[in-house]
């Protein structure tokens, strides 16, 4: 498995709850790079284009309300096999169902509010990265 890049986002609750730098420390210390990181207040049109494929899904509207009521942190991580690792650390999407030390297990209220995005393929990491960084941002 050869270096890769992936996209996630600290999302509203754990920046609320002052917990962002203690899921970067989880990150950093499974060994990711971070090639880009910035805070982001979502706009509802922003959410909705980035959650699109859930658009059909009856939690979409709560999603998007939730991803847009305060900051989040996207960032773009680099390490091997890092769509697998990325989603490994942060545990099951609910956090009822997370393993003991992910982040989710960890930082995570519930199913919605779980803390942490992070992109579920390659394909999907590439189209989510651009989605908030440029070319050049990436190119460290
Ligand atoms: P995420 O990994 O960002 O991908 C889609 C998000 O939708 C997910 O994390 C949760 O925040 C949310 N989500 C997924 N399933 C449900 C569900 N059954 N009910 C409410 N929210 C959900």
């Amino acid at each position: 498995m050869s270096i890769q890049r992936t996209f996630s986002i600290i999302k509203p609750d754990a920046v609320a709850a002052g917990k962002a730098g203690k899921v970067l420390a989880v990150i950093e210390g499974a060994g990711f790079k971070i090639l880009g990181l910035r805070m982001v207040q979502l706009s509802r049109e922003q959410a909705e284009a980035f959650y699109a494929v859930h658009k059909e899904r009856p939690f979409f509207g709560s999603l998007v309300k939730f991803m847009i009521e305060g900051p989040v942190i996207v960032m773009a991580l680099e390490r091997e096999d890092a769509v697998a690792k990325l989603r490994e650390i942060m545990g099951a999407t609910n956090p009822a169902n997370a393993a003991e030390g992910t982040i989710r297990k960890l930082y995570a209220d519930s199913i919605e509010r779980n803390a942490i995005h992070g992109s579920d393929a390659p394909e999907t990491a590439e189209a989510e990265l651009r989605f908030f960084f440029t070319t050049s941002d990436l190119n460290r």
